[in-house]
């Protein structure tokens, strides 16, 4: 039967190649929803990606904030009124703006919180309420919601916070027969990743790629043996 996927920050980085990836894999994917805020390089790489990706796959495009509640939830809408059940679900989309704590900016933090935290409930939460059932839900926390470092208080707190989120769903949706998979990059080469760390070479770290392989393989059959409880990927 054929299945569809919403993939978060799908723009570019690792959301990107995940695309890439369940576009080519044998998990039945015909429809894949992009989700990421307008700009040249959304329009550009789902250009090329609707060049190479096979024959009876679509692509459907969704530019919205998803740290805007409101203008998400009318987009879960629009999404769901146009594809219909979303079996596999990529919360993927995160924001970090890495400040020492005397200079947080509190609307900051909120909206650190909004874009990693709220957005991924909200997905959640909206399409359950339309009667959705996942199959595997996937949220990106990161080894930073772990352990934290001078610096990166609020991005740290936000993916503390989606470890725990996380668990909480896997307990919930197991009878509904949906997997939740909560996976914690390491340092992967991104744009986000040289907000954290801008005199890192990024020919030494972990790829977009590497990531994306891990999730497609949590999506499909093998995944269900790997333990769940927050999964690490790093080098
Ligand atoms: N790179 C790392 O080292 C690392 C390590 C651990 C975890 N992670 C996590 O991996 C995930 C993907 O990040 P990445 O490393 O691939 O970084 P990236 O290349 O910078 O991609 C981030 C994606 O999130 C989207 N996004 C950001 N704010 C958004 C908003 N308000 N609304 C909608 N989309 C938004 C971006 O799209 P637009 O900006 O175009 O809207 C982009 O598609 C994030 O959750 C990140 O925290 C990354």
């Amino acid at each position: 039967m054929s299945k569809t996927a919403l993939v978060t920050g799908a723009s570019k980085g690792i959301g990107l190649e995940t695309v890439r990836r369940l576009a080519a894999s044998d998990l039945d994917i015909t429809t894949i929803v992009l989700m990421a805020r307008a700009s040249d390089a959304y329009d550009e790489n789902f250009a090329t990606l609707e060049a190479e990706v096979p024959a009876g796959v679509t692509l459907v495009r969704e530019t919205v904030d998803v740290g805007d509640r409101e203008a998400l939830i009318a987009a879960i809408e629009r999404v769901y009124a146009q594809v219909g059940n979303i079996d596999f679900l990529i919360n993927n989309a995160g924001y970090t703006n890495p400040v020492p704590i005397h200079q947080v900016d509190f609307a900051d933090f909120e909206r650190t919180i909004a874009v990693n935290v709220y957005g991924p409930f909200t997905l959640v939460q909206e399409l359950l309420h339309r009667g959705n059932r996942f199959e595997v839900i996937v949220n990106i926390a990161s080894t930073a919601g772990i352990g934290g470092r001078s610096g990166w208080l609020t991005y740290s707190a936000s993916k503390a916070a989606v470890i725990n989120m996380s668990e909480v769903m896997r307990d919930e949706l197991k009878i509904f027969g949906t997997r939740v998979v909560c996976l914690s990059p390491g340092r992967t080469a991104t744009d986000l990743r040289k907000v954290l760390a801008p005199d890192e070479d990024p020919s030494t770290i972990m790829q977009p790629q590497h990531v994306a392989q891990v999730i497609e393989t949590m999506l499909g059959p093998t995944g269900q043996y790997v333990d769940q409880q927050n999964v690490i990927v790093r080098q």
